[in-house]
């Protein structure tokens, strides 16, 4: 079932008294349960990608059907409201909260907002929540700023689950753990999928990542996907210079398990 259909989305940045395309007629569809792995260089225009998709930052032109519905019509209340079916994890999604607020706070928050359980049981939910994502119950009552960067990610990724979404946007989710710490993050999410059927747009510079996750893998280019298709072919037999180019730099993915392998 088509979960995401976006069709030819637009975004420029005026910068400097100059236009900068960033999205440049980007389709793309992702069905319920599935990982799309977006990879590209730098500027590309991955993240965003992935802050358009979230309505962080309006498109220019194009559409979103999410759910069934007009993604980028809703507004006010409404949007509000469907947001709880499409969240976020980015880099370092906890660096933009308060450093004061406290683990529980920050999990706490989307159960409240988007009114998930009744407030008396908030408190079993987001240590259920901390159980699920491998973290104690008791790291509820730490300040976010005393957990190590893995234990924020995984926090973050609480916080995202807890209001239940249909997808998960994840940008450069895993991209500032040493490689041990995250491939146990990159286990969690998986685990987390085949329990949830919850969908991932999974944004990355690096391939090996989204070798480890993927079922499709889409790969942009100065703003347009030049190239997507089951993720062992991308990696297997990339077409694209953008594409070569990223196989290119990560000789390990030679032998990768094929996610759609039964
Ligand atoms: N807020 C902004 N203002 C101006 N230009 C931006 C802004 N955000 C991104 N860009 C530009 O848009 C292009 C795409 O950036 P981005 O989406 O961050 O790519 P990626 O995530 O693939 O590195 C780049 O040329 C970048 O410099
Ligand atoms: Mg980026």
């Amino acid at each position: 079932m088509t979960l995401l259909d976006v069709k030819n989305l637009d975004k420029r940045y005026a910068s400097g008294g100059r236009t900068v395309t960033a999205l440049d007629g980007v389709s793309l569809t992702l069905s319920a349960g599935e990982t799309l792995g977006l990879a590209g260089a730098s500027g590309s225009g991955k993240s965003t990608l992935a802050r358009v998709l979230t309505r962080l930052v309006p498109a220019d032109a194009g559409t979103v059907r999410f759910g069934g519905e007009d993604w980028l019509a809703l507004s006010g209340g409404e949007l509000r409201r469907r947001r709880s079916r499409m969240q976020m994890v980015f880099q370092d999604v906890l660096g933009a909260f308060n450093p004061r607020a406290t683990v529980g706070s920050v999990i706490e928050d989307p159960l409240r907002i988007h009114d998930i359980v009744p407030k008396a049981e908030r408190g079993r939910e987001v240590a259920a929540l901390l159980d699920r994502v491998g973290l104690p119950a008791a790291y509820a009552a730490r300040s976010i700023r005393d957990v190590s960067g893995g234990q924020r990610q995984r926090i973050a990724i609480a916080r995202a689950i807890a209001s239940r979404p249909a997808m998960i946007v994840l940008d450069e989710a895993v991209s500032a753990l040493d490689v041990s710490l995250r491939e146990k993050v990159l286990e969690l999410l998986v685990a987390l999928q085949e329990e949830r059927g919850i969908a991932y747009l999974f944004v990355s510079h690096d391939l090996a990542v989204l070798a480890a996750v993927s079922h499709r893998i889409a790969i942009m280019d100065a703003g347009r996907i030049v190239e997507s298709g089951p993720a062992v072919e991308v990696i297997g037999n990339p077409q694209s210079s953008a594409a070569r180019a990223l196989v290119g730099a990560v000789p390990r993915l030679i032998g990768q398990e094929d996610r759609n392998a039964v």
